[in-house]
């Protein structure tokens, strides 16, 4: 099972992007733009120092053509960062996507299909090459859905029919969001760093922890 970080804020990525129990980052446009990335190559050379060896997700999108040169252009050493072998593209679920995801799939190149709000659209991701499709559980759960009730329909569809593309919740708001696809045996989850830190806590571990430094001797 894979923990991502969710951000490009490169305050939270240094202090949690090296945690042993971080797998990697994701990212999209707009946490680029909300924190002022403008060049993916310079957002990739100050990730090569803070988490060298860690799977990096980005997007990928447009046209066919675009897609596939994006895509490829990650995976020929981005940025001369040597870190070629730990992209992933993040494409958007429509046709061109997954006309894309089926190219890159031949040439053995990673994908997460993302914007995934149904088992079907999973299942045509996954059958066109995808490496994760990618729910986003939030977002689904503000239209008024469920998303515990869509992640648990894409694991039973793929464990059906044994499909090895991995599911990476991601639109994560709160702990029992990661709690809900946890117990729904997701491959993946992409958690955002305040939630981490709301992970973190539990009043019990709080109030044991004092206790035992009241009474702690030398
Ligand atoms: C994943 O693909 C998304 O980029 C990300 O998890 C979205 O999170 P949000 O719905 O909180 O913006």
């Amino acid at each position: 099972m894979k923990l991502f970080l969710d951000s490009a804020n490169i305050k939270e990525i240094e202090e949690l992007g090296p945690s042993e129990y971080i797998y990697g980052l994701t990212t999209n446009p707009t946490f680029f733009y909300e924190e002022g990335v403008k060049s993916t190559e310079e957002f990739l050379s100050i990730l090569k120092d803070i988490m060298p060896d860690k799977e990096i997700q980005l997007e990928a999108m447009g046209s066919v053509d675009e897609i596939l040169k994006t895509a490829r252009d990650y995976v020929v050493s981005p940025a001369g960062t040597s870190c070629e072998h730990n992209i992933v593209s993040k494409i958007p679920f429509n046709e061109e996507g997954l006309e894309a995801v089926s190219i890159l799939f031949k040439e053995s190149i990673r994908t997460n299909v993302h914007l995934v709000y149904s088992v079907n659209q999973a299942v045509l991701a996954a059958r066109s090459g995808a490496t994760y499709v990618c729910p986003l559980m939030g977002r689904f759960d503000d239209s008024g859905q469920n998303s515990s009730e869509l992640l648990g329909g894409i694991k039973t569809a793929f464990d059906n029919y044994d499909i090895k593309t991995e599911i990476l919740a991601a639109s994560v708001r709160h702990p029992d969001h990661v709690k809900q696809a946890l117990l729904l045996g997701v491959d993946a989850i992409t958690i955002p760093y305040k939630v981490f830190k709301l992970m973190m806590d539990h009043p019990l571990t709080e109030r044991g922890t004092r206790a035992f430094e009241k009474h702690t001797v030398g």
